[in-house]
């Protein structure tokens, strides 16, 4: 990570931009380009006594000493807590288990967590940052792509229960948020494919001239020289609703585009998907759902399937059981006081709740899902 900025040299010149998440008193900046994990670390390690880096543990063999020694620059008594890799670190047990280890390095109330490493990493450090101690400041250095154009950003932490994804968490904002594509640059393609989901997601809510752009050049890994760029308009894209709706009251919500179906896809699909390759299908559905019920024209249908293709990721699955699907999304019914709760298109940049989809149409959607040749 130092090595490509020193070699970029400039830091002067070549700043990384700044995107204000404006909240108030809890408002931050998150942090976009080349020099973005310097900034952040440099920052943190003079704003505190000690710092604890929760990092996905393969991440910190990548990135974990290089992160820890900017911090130790900045005068902290810095410690690295590793968290399991992947989806693996999102557990109470994962929580409990970092708790104790950073108490028992006897943190205090002042002290800052750092979480390092994709969304599920960003995810816990954020939540163990939300409970510890009844609350300290923490900021995020998201090393994956769906991290920094998603997860990352905007406050929301958790871990899962075995019934389903997301269901234990806080809102608890970071003081800062570093995007910095020389972690991506080690990134597996899968994940970085997986990330393009929720850049998709993304643009459709909210840049629909990023969705021309992706459909013109497809960016194939992360060393495709649009990435960086596109980091940035997802982040301020997603600056922007936050923003406006911290806690989803209303805006934050179409940020779930793609996720009722989506969520239920990967949980029933036990590992076999990414949570982006799960929201891509998510996506589909959610479009077939609004072309279905009359809210939007199929062209758009088949411009989506043929762009998430074109960007590597899963448009149908014949093992889908619509069935098991759609029973995995009652938890989500449960959530909004039993009512469905779909967020629906009605074409690009425009999303909408839907709450009076007719009886089966969710199922018809993962039906479409199984049935590859009907999209021709
Ligand atoms: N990932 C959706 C949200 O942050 O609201």
């Amino acid at each position: 990570m130092r090595a490509g900025h020193r070699a970029a040299g400039a830091a002067v010149l070549n700043q990384p931009d700044r995107i204000r998440v404006e909240l108030g008193e809890r408002g931050y900046d998150v942090i976009v380009g080349p020099g973005a994990a310097d900034a952040v670390t440099h920052m943190t390690g003079k704003a505190a006594e000690r710092v604890a880096v929760l990092a996905d543990e393969a991440v910190a063999e990548l990135h974990g000493d290089d992160v820890q020694d900017r911090l130790r620059d900045g005068g902290a008594d810095v410690r690295l807590v590793p968290l399991p890799t992947g989806e693996g670190a999102k557990s109470l047990a994962a929580v409990e288990e970092a708790c104790r280890h950073v108490i028992g390095r006897g943190f205090e109330r002042g002290d800052i967590v750092v979480g390092l490493g994709g969304g599920a990493a960003t995810d816990a450090a954020g939540f163990v940052a939300a409970v510890l101690l009844r609350g300290v400041r923490w900021v995020a250095l998201p090393t994956s792509l769906l991290g920094q154009v998603d997860a990352a950003v905007g406050g929301k932490t958790g871990v899962d229960l075995p019934e389903g994804k997301n269901l234990v968490g806080a809102f608890h904002q970071p003081m800062a948020v570093g995007c910095d594509p020389a972690f991506l640059a080690t990134l597996p393609l899968r994940e970085f494919r997986a990330g393009l989901a929720e850049v998709v997601k993304t643009a459709w809510i909210g840049d629909p001239e990023l969705i021309g752009r992706l459909e013109s050049d497809p960016p194939g890994d992360p060393d495709h020289p649009a990435v960086a760029e596109i980091v940035r308009r997802c982040v301020a894209v997603k600056a922007r609703i936050v923003s406006e709706d911290e806690r989803e009251g209303g805006a934050r919500a179409q940020l779930n585009f793609g996720h009722t179906l989506g969520h239920a896809i990967e949980t029933e699909a036990a590992g076999r998907y990414r949570h982006g390759e799960a929201v891509a299908l998510g996506m589909v559905a959610a479009v077939q759902l609004s072309v279905e019920t009359g809210r939007c024209e199929e062209a758009l249908l088949h411009r989506l399937i043929r762009l998430l293709e074109a960007l590597g990721l899963p448009t149908h699955d014949s093992e889908l059981d619509p069935d098991a699907v759609v029973a995995r999304t009652h938890l989500d019914k449960k959530r909004h006081g039993g009512e469905d709760r779909y967020q629906l298109t009605l074409g690009l940049g425009s999303i909408s709740v839907a709450r009076d989809l007719p009886e089966g149409a969710p199922r018809a959607a993962v039906e479409f899902l199984r049935r590859p040749l009907s999209r021709a």
